[in-house]
């Protein structure tokens, strides 16, 4: 008895604690109306809430090595940026070794993604009043050619802020965007250019 109200004030700290964290990084205005600099400042606030939450909990089908080491990939996202997609999120881009020399090209065509590029992106919201939401870690994997002709063998994967591994139907909820959108340069959407990180 006396364990469980241990733990559930431990909760309650951990669940505070967290709260205060949020409070910490407000924007003070609008996500659109951010600068570079503005926008990195939030960023580098929520940086260590956001990693946190999405390790929470099993990963069931995606693979938790992603989700554990995609921050030590290479970034192609110089500061983050929201293109209007993905729900108005400001986003950052990683990119895994295997991908990373073919997605910092930003070729918009003749795009050939070596099997095995794991691509994942953070997400953040941030409201008219400046309020600094968490969003999703979306996540790309090119597999081997062949292995889902409908998404041109490309794997889409979501994360929720708390952890859980996000359940859709990744035709209608990712991939038809994607390829529709992207299909000339190898479903790849790309960080808008002035937030590019180039080699
Ligand atoms: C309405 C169109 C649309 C939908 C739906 C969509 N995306 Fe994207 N996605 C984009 C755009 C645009 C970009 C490039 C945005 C940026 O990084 O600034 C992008 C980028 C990405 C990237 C970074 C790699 C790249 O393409 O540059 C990942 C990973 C990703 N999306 C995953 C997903 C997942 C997973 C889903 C489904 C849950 C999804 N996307 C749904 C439009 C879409």
């Amino acid at each position: 008895m006396k364990r469980r109200l241990q733990l559930v004030l431990a909760g309650l700290a951990l669940a505070l604690s967290g709260h205060a964290a949020q409070a910490a990084c407000e924007a003070g205005k609008a996500g659109y109306e951010l600068t570079p600099t503005e926008a990195t400042a939030v960023y580098d606030c929520l940086k260590a809430e956001l990693l946190d939450g999405y390790l929470q909990g099993d990963k069931r089908w995606i693979p938790a090595d992603y989700v554990a080491s995609y921050r030590s990939w290479t970034p192609a996202s110089a500061f983050p940026a929201a293109p209007g997609f993905h729900g108005e999120r400001l986003l950052m881009t990683y990119v895994n070794e295997i991908g990373a020399d073919t997605y910092l090209e930003y070729r918009d065509e003749g795009v050939i993604v070596p099997a095995g590029t794991v691509i994942a992106k953070e997400s953040f919201a941030v409201d008219e009043q400046g309020k600094v939401q968490p969003g999703p870690l979306f996540i790309m994997e090119k597999v081997e050619a062949g292995r889902s002709p409908q998404t041109d063998d490309w794997f889409y994967m979501a994360v929720a802020p708390n952890g859980s591994p996000m359940a859709m139907d990744v035709i209608s909820a990712c991939s038809e965007c994607h390829q529709q959108n992207f299909g000339a340069q190898g479903g790849l959407g790309y960080p808008v250019p002035e937030a590019r990180v180039t080699r």
